[in-house]
C-alpha cells in the first residue's frame, strides 16, 4: 500500500517521534516531564461540565448534530462584543470540531493547486500542512526575530501578486508575540491591495498577561470584508479534548468553508454545544484566575532557567516559551537529547518552519514545583555537556 503523493510531501510528526522516545523512556521506569505539548493542565469551567452532563443524560441529544445549535452563534456573537466586534449570529459565525478542523480544509476551501499562501516562519504547523494538502505552495512571512512581528516588507513582490491568501497567528505560538495594532492594520490594507483572503488564528485571545488587551483583527475597520479569524473554546476555556471552536468575519469566505465541511462531517456532538453555550455565556472568574496563573508559571519559569545558566525571553501571551538553544544549536538533536538524558520533552523549533531553528518550544502546562524541577535537570545537564 502506498500512501499518496499529497501525504508522502508532509514531514513526520514531530510531536510522534518525540512522544516515541518519551514513551522508551517511560517503559524503562524514568520519569518524563512534558513541556512539549500545548494541552491545558487547568479544568473547564464547572458551569460547562454541568452541562455537558446534563444533556448527555437525554437520549436525544445523540442524533447527527448537522450545524451548530442558533444558541451557539448568538453565544459566539456576545462574547466577542469584549474585543469590540459585532457579529451577525446567523452570517459571521461558523461552528468547527476544533480550530484545527478549520485551519486544516481553509487552503481546500480557497486554494487551487500551484496557487499560493503566505504563512508565518515560524508558525503553527498546520497552516503549512493545510496548504501542502491542497497542492497549493507555501511562502513564507519571515518573523521579525527582535519584534516578533511579520516582516511584509521582505516579501518579493511577485509573491504578493501571485499571493491569494495569508494566515497570521497573534498571540503566537510559538513566539508567543502579541499583534501590534499597526501589524493588524498593515496585513489588512495588504489584503485589499492584493486581493487576497487575510486569516487570524485568535486561538490565545484570552492568555495575554500584564493588562495588555488583546486584539481582534475583526476590531480593524474594514476587516470583515477580506477577512476571518478562527477561536477555540480549547484554551480558553480548557475544552481541548472537548473539540469545539468557531470562525468569524466575512460572510461569503465562511460560507465558502462551510459548504465544505457539509460534506465532511455531520457537526460537533450536541452536549459539547451545550458545554461550549455555557462556557461562553456563563459569567466566570477563571479568565483572571487563569492568566493570572500562566504568568505567574511564566515568571517561575523564566527565573529557574535564567539561574540554570540559560536566559530567556518572558513571553507576552500563551503557554509557551519560545527560547533560543544554548550557543544556537540545531533544535531537534538537542530536543531529543535532552529528553532522552533529562526527560525533559520540549518542542524543537524546526518544526515550525526552517527560521525556528535554534530554537525550543517549552509549555508552562505544570504546577510551579513541577516547572522548577525542570529547569534544575536542564541546568545540571547543560553545565555537564556544555561547559
Ligand atoms: C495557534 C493554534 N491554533 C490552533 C490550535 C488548535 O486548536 P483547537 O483545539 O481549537 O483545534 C492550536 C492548538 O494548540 C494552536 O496552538
Amino acid at each position: 500500500m502506498t500512501p499518496s503523493d499529497r501525504l508522502n510531501q508532509l514531514p513526520d510528526g514531530v510531536f510522534q517521534e518525540l512522544a516515541i522516545a518519551a514513551h522508551e523512556r517511560r517503559k524503562k521506569g524514568l520519569d518524563v516531564i512534558d513541556l512539549s505539548v500545548g494541552s491545558p493542565d487547568l479544568p473547564p469551567p464547572p458551569h460547562a461540565v454541568e452541562a455537558l452532563l446534563r444533556a448527555a443524560q437525554d437520549p436525544r441529544e445523540y442524533r447527527y448534530a448537522i450545524t451548530a445549535l442558533p444558541e451557539f452563534h448568538e453565544a459566539v456573537a456576545r462574547f466577542y462584543e469584549r474585543y469590540g466586534v459585532t457579529l451577525d449570529p446567523e452570517r459571521e459565525v461558523l461552528q468547527l470540531a476544533g480550530s484545527q478542523d478549520g485551519l486544516s480544509h481553509l487552503a481546500l476551501t480557497f486554494l487551487n493547486p500551484g496557487d499560493v499562501a503566505l504563512i508565518p516562519d515560524p508558525g503553527y504547523p498546520i497552516y503549512d500542512a493545510g496548504v501542502r494538502l491542497a497542492g497549493a505552495r507555501v511562502e513564507p512571512i519571515p518573523v521579525d526575530a527582535e519584534t516578533l512581528q511579520p516582516r511584509f516588507d521582505a516579501i518579493p513582490p511577485e509573491v504578493w501578486r501571485q499571493a491569494k491568501m495569508m494566515i497570521l497567528n497573534f498571540p503566537s505560538n510559538p513566539t508567543a508575540a502579541i499583534a501590534t495594532r499597526g501589524t493588524l492594520e498593515r496585513a489588512v490594507a495588504l489584503a485589499k491591495q492584493h486581493d487576497l483572503l487575510l486569516v487570524h488564528d485568535f486561538a490565545y485571545s484570552e492568555l495575554v498577561f500584564d493588562g495588555v488587551q488583546p486584539i481582534s483583527l475583526l476590531s480593524i475597520p474594514g476587516a470583515k470584508e477580506v477577512a476571518i479569524e478562527f477561536n477555540s473554546l480549547s484554551k480558553t476555556y480548557n475544552l481541548a479534548g472537548a473539540r469545539i471552536a468557531y470562525a468569524v468575519g466575512c460572510p461569503d469566505a465562511l460560507a465558502a468553508l462551510r459548504k465544505l465541511k457539509s460534506h465532511i462531517d455531520f457537526g460537533v456532538f450536541l452536549p459539547v454545544q451545550r458545554a461550549a453555550i455555557a462556557a461562553l455565556t456563563t459569567p466566570w472568574d477563571g479568565y483572571e484566575h487563569q492568566r493570572a496563573v500562566y504568568a505567574e508559571r511564566r515568571d517561575a519559569l523564566c527565573e529557574a532557567l535564567g539561574e540554570a545558566g540559560w536566559p530567556v525571553r518572558k513571553p507576552a501571551a500563551t503557554m509557551f516559551l519560545w527560547a533560543q538553544t544554548p550557543g544556537g544549536q540545531p533544535s531537534y538533536p538537542f530536543a531529543l537529547a535532552l529528553l532522552k538524558e533529562t526527560g525533559v520533552a520540549v518542542t524543537p523549533g524546526i518544526a515550525f518552519g526552517s527560521r525556528g531553528e535554534g530554537h525550543v518550544r517549552m509549555a508552562f502546562v505544570h504546577d510551579i514545583p513541577v516547572l522548577r524541577e525542570a529547569a534544575r535537570r536542564i541546568g545540571a545537564w547543560l553545565r555537564q555537556h556544555h561547559g
